[in-house]
């Protein structure tokens, strides 16, 4: 039987979202996704006229199909914590059961369970900003949507996911080590998320034989990546530096993901797992 996998943070082909889609897709998965709220119109009609058809190619020749796409803010749990000038955004208002809880809800309804659960998403409001200028408002910001929002999800999703199931995000090195300019407590939420992927890892496993794990992967020129400013330099940093000197390619991460959730990685959970061209690993460049 095919398994079916959810997949939270999908709004255009050009980010670990999508290429981790195309993955799991090639390996014969049943496609859903999560695509957040003021997203949700541009990448629906792009998807409808065509725009992503080039990139929605399989190995075997064949389209990607995504069977479902959910509208979803991961900020927010149920429709209580939902603040009144959201409700009304126009962004929003056309639109419904986009809450954690809701989407969950939604899923269950829909297809009764799932096997994968992928959270690809991130936003810190202050990212250009270093820690030290953050306010607590931005840091707090940064940590609700790039590092609760699995806490969230995980657990909504956890009742509707079949045993043998599992569960993987996206991180980054600068969790452990100085990356300066992500910032904006983005640093911190990383941190967050790696240390909660092992908690959760023994949680899940307890609780439903579920695995858990992140890849920590090297840059890509995302939308979200564009929006802290040094994505290009980023990308030359890695290829001067790093054992492998080539660009990383968001497939390379997609296909990690296709092993970490198949029966491959049966015993692996808890784990950070680097798809980076091995630039974790250096300590002077060269
Ligand atoms: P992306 O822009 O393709 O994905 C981020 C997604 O998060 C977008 O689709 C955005 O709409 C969605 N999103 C933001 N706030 C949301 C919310 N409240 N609720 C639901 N969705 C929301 O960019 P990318 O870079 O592929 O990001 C995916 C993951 O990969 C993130 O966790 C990011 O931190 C991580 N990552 C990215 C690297 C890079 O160089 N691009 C490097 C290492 C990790």
């Amino acid at each position: 039987k095919g398994k079916r996998a959810f997949i939270a943070g999908v709004a255009d082909d050009n980010g670990y979202g999508w290429a981790i889609a195309k993955s799991l897709a090639a390996a014969g998965a049943e496609i859903l996704v999560g695509t957040w709220v003021p997203a949700l119109n541009i990448f629906e009609t792009s998807l409808r006229r065509g725009k992503f058809d080039e990139s929605r190619a399989l190995p075997d020749g064949s389209l990607m199909k995504i069977t479902k796409i959910y509208p979803l803010d991961a900020v927010y749990d149920n429709p209580e914590d939902v603040p009144e000038d959201v409700k009304t955004n126009k962004r929003y208002a056309g639109c419904s059961n986009w809450t954690v809880q809701e989407a969950a809800e939604s899923v269950k309804q829909d297809f009764g369970s799932i096997d994968i659960l992928v959270h690809s998403l991130a936003n810190g409001p202050e990212v250009t900003k270093p820690l030290l200028e953050t306010s607590r408002k931005g840091y707090l910001a940064a940590v609700s949507a790039s590092s609760y929002s699995y806490v969230s999800l995980l657990k909504h999703f956890l009742p509707i996911m079949n045993p043998g199931g599992s569960s993987i995000s996206l991180t980054y090195i600068a969790s452990e080590r100085i990356i300066p300019g992500y910032g904006g407590g983005m640093s911190s939420a990383k941190a967050a998320l790696e240390s909660d992927t092992r908690v959760l890892a023994f949680e899940a496993g307890r609780k439903r034989k579920i695995r858990v794990n992140t890849i920590s992967a090297g840059p890509l020129r995302s939308r979200a990546a564009k929006a802290i400013g040094f994505i290009d330099m980023m990308i030359e940093y890695s290829l001067a530096n790093a054992p492998l000197q080539k660009e990383l390619s968001a497939d390379e991460v997609g296909n990690t993901a296709a092993f970490l959730v198949s029966p491959l990685a049966s015993a692996i959970t808890g784990a950070v797992i680097y798809v980076d061209n091995g630039l974790n690993a250096m300590g002077m460049g060269l």
